[in-house]
């Protein structure tokens, strides 16, 4: 602070001093009284608004699109934004990297600014850096909420399904493939390998229908599929790439 600041901020110190009222009890009796009042609301809401928690959990459900709550969207859209590089990389910049530097920001913030300018537009930078870092939010949250469904909702984006390559998708994405798979861009980035191409290696469907049943760990057996379901699907897998695309 320069001399001349402190001195007016003195002044203005002592003088409010003498003609202010004390904390205690002034200040402590009104927040007193406001959050009395807020509680006695909430209690109220509760007893006489019935809020739907959503439909009943169905456990056997496998196209269930995992969705955050509103205020994590922006967590969501930077997982994309992270995303295709490997399973961990998204993980560490989306929820802790990207928040932390950001709250971090935020408390170090008071130590930065020293000047003792209170008013809005004398302050550029900081109030820059707060409509910079809201508008940020809510750009990621905007995009987050509206951004295609996760996994499962509106198949994969490919040309060429014929019947058979529909009824083929619609076992994969009924199956969680895509939970560890990602097939054009739709998907988990892992573990599995990415499939989109990979009809290019040539496997028949008698191969594929093996490895369906008896894959490497962790990849699950799909043994218990009806056979029917098994062949469409290895005929799909195996045209990702060469005749969809
Ligand atoms: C729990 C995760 C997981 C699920 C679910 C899963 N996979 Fe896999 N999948 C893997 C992993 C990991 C590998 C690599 C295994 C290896 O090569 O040892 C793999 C390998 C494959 C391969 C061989 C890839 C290659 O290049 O050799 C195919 C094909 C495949 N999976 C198809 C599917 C299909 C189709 C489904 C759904 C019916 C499915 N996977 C479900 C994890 C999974």
């Amino acid at each position: 602070m320069k001399p001349a600041d402190k001195k007016a901020y003195d002044k203005d110190y002592a003088q409010a001093k003498k003609t202010g009222k004390p904390f205690f009890p002034y200040a402590i009796f009104k927040d007193t009284i406001v959050a009395g009042l807020v509680v006695v609301a909430t209690i109220i809401l509760a007893i006489t608004v019935r809020v739907e928690v959503g439909e009943p959990v169905n456990p056997s459900t496998t196209d269930f699109v995992p969705r955050p709550e509103w205020y994590f969207y922006f967590a969501f859209e930077l997982l994309k934004i992270f995303a295709n590089q490997n399973a961990l990389t998204p993980v560490i910049m989306a929820t802790f990297m990207v928040p932390n530097i950001l709250i971090i920001l935020l408390v170090i913030w008071p130590f930065i600014d020293r000047g003792p300018e209170r008013r809005i537009w004398k302050r550029p930078f900081a109030m820059g850096m707060i409509v910079l870092v809201t508008g940020f939010l809510c750009y990621t949250t905007y995009l987050g909420a509206n951004s295609p469904g996760g996994v499962g909702s509106g198949g994969l984006p490919l040309t060429g399904l014929d019947e058979a390559g529909t009824a083929g998708m619609a076992v994969y994405m009924a199956n969680g493939c895509a939970s560890c798979h990602m097939v054009a861009g739709v998907g988990a980035p892992g573990p599995g390998p990415d499939l989109t191409n990979f009809g290019s290696k040539g496997w028949d469907t008698a191969k594929q229908v093996a490895w369906l049943k008896a894959p490497n760990a962790p990849m699950p057996s799909y043994a218990s599929l009806p056979p029917a379901e098994l062949e469409s699907l290895a005929n799909f897998v195996n045209g990702l790439g060469t005749k969809y695309k």
